[in-house]
This record gives structure tokens, sequence and C-alpha cells, in this order.
């Protein structure tokens, strides 16, 4: 694997493999790296014939009161991750050149950006499109992939790609999550051992949701209810939202139709950690 650490460079290498015709795959991630992005990695060198990684974070989706500077870092490890997976290019570059003094300009998606997410991270989703543009720019990917996880984020991907008309197929990966059930994140490792234990109550909660809507429930305030009463079990959890979403507009639903498809969303500060989690459903 090659690590590249220059725009030019980058711009220079996937340039000639298009004259070659190699199909390039792309997974943009903030580093940290875990099995949740080692999965979008395998689709992605399944999925084409080069494999390019980015490790970015990126300093435009974090509010000044958020974890930008106390975000986990571990280069030498995620290098390493990455030559396992036999990936082609890790591509890692500076913030400064990125964001050159000056620079101004923005990538912004309408309506599907001010809900959830959106809500409670004002201008976070404004910062990973212009990201993403920017990246897809200099990686000049034909494949990306993306982590259902955060699917507010995969959703607004793929409606800014065909929005503006980016030549690139978006695909979503499912959730890996740990053993017992909580979804990876790199800011799981913020969490203390009671606080891990309490992290659970956002899969369990996710759980019993599914549970209750194959046994028929269909009106989404009942289940968020139980939903509720199971976060509030945790000591240090506190709730930002619980919604469920048509799973391509995101516009909230509180009654679920058969045919359909819908994600139930849930966000919540576990102590000081603010965790997400989703459950994509398909109503029969
Ligand atoms: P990051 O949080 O590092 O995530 C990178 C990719 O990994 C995203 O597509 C995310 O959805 C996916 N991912 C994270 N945890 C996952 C899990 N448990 N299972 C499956 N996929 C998972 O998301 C970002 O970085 C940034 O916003 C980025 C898109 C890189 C723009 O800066």
């Amino acid at each position: 694997m090659k690590v590249v650490k220059s725009v030019k460079e980058m711009h220079l290498i996937s340039g000639q493999l298009r004259l070659d015709g190699k199909k390039i795959g792309f997974v943009p991630t903030m580093g940290y790296l875990h099995e949740g992005h080692l999965s979008l990695v395998r689709k992605s060198k399944e999925n084409s014939d080069i494999t390019v990684v980015s490790i970015f974070v990126n300093p435009t989706q974090f509010a000044p009161t958020e974890d930008l500077d106390k975000y986990p870092r571990d280069f030498e490890r995620d290098e390493m991750l990455l030559n396992q997976e036999n990936v082609d290019f890790l591509f890692y570059p500076d913030k400064d050149e990125i964001y050159p003094e000056g620079f101004s300009t923005f990538v912004e998606v309408g309506e599907i950006t001010k809900v959830l997410e959106g809500e409670s991270r004002p201008n976070h989703f404004k910062g990973v499109t212009t990201i993403v543009s920017i990246l897809f720019n200099i990686v000049k990917p034909h494949y990306s992939v993306f982590g259902q996880k955060d699917a507010q984020q995969a959703s607004v991907i793929r409606k800014m790609t065909s929005d503006l008309h980016f030549d690139i197929e978006i695909e979503i990966a499912p959730i890996v999550r740990e053993k017992d059930g909580l979804a990876m994140s790199s800011r799981n490792v913020y969490l203390n051992q009671k606080e891990r234990e309490d992290a659970l109550v956002l899969s369990k909660s996710l759980y019993l949701a599914e549970d209750l809507i194959k046994k028929g429930e269909r009106d989404f305030n009942v289940i968020k209810e139980k939903m509720i009463g199971v976060i509030s079990q945790a000591e240090t959890a506190y709730l930002d939202y619980i919604q469920a979403v048509e799973s391509d507009s995101f516009s909230k639903v509180n009654l679920f139709e058969k045919g359909k498809s819908y994600f139930v969303l849930i966000a919540c500060r576990i102590g000081r950690t603010r965790l997400i989690d989703n459950l994509l459903i398909q109503i029969n």
C-alpha cells in the first residue's frame, strides 16, 4: 500500500489509473479504524480494481463545542490494518492543503439535512458534503462505499451525488456491531466501563422496536414510548431523539405502511459521548 500525502500526487495517480481503465473504489474515513470501516474496504475491494482509503479528520463538520481536538487518532495502527487488507492507496492529506487560507466554497444539500442529525448538529452535513466533494474530485472514484451506521449521512451523500451529477456509484454497507450489539464507532473509546454497559440501551431499544414491528405494531408512538422505557434504564443516558423516517426521503412518520421501508433512528448521549444507531425495516 502506498501512502499519499499530497493532493497533486493523488490527482496524478487517480488520473493515470483512469487512463489505464481501472475501476477506482473509494472509502472516505476519519481514521481510528475498526471492523465497520474495514467492512467498507472489503466491499470496495470486491467491487473495484483499485481501492483508495482516505483518513482525514475533517474540521468543517465539527461544531466549536464538539470533539475535533480530542477525536481519537492512531495513524500507525490504521496504516497497518489497511496494509493487511491489501488496500492500494491510503490518502492522508494535511488540513492546510485541503483547506488553504482563504478557502470559502461549501457544498450544501437541502431539506434532508435539516432534520435529526442536521437539527442537533447545525452545519455538520455542510462540512461532510464539502469534504466528500473535495475528496471525490481528488480521488476521482467510480465507486464509493458508506456505512448505514450513519444512515442520514449516506442518504445526504446519495442526494448530493445525484444532484451534482457526480458520475459515481454510491453503495451503503450494513452496520457492523460488537458481539453484544453495540454499533462499532471510533467514539466508543471515550466510554468508561459503566458507560460502555449503559451504551447497550441504544441497540437494545432498536431490537425491541424490531420485535414489536414483527409482532404487528404499526404505531410508532407506541413503539417510541417502549424504547424510551429501555433508554431510561441507563443512568448515564440522555436521549437526543428517537424517530422513524421513510428510508428514501427521511421524512418523519408515525404509522408504518405495508410495502414501505423505514429507518428507526436513535441519538443518545452516554455520559459526555454522543452515540447514534439505527435499524432499517421493511414492512411486508
Ligand atoms: P467515519 O466516522 O470515520 O466513518 C467512515 C465510514 O465508516 C462512514 O461511511 C461510516 O458510516 C462508516 N462506519 C462507521 N461505523 C460503522 C459501522 N459500525 N458499520 C459500518 N460502517 C461504519 O463518516 C465519517 O467518517 C465522515 O463523516 C466522512 C464521511 C469520512 C467525511 O468526513
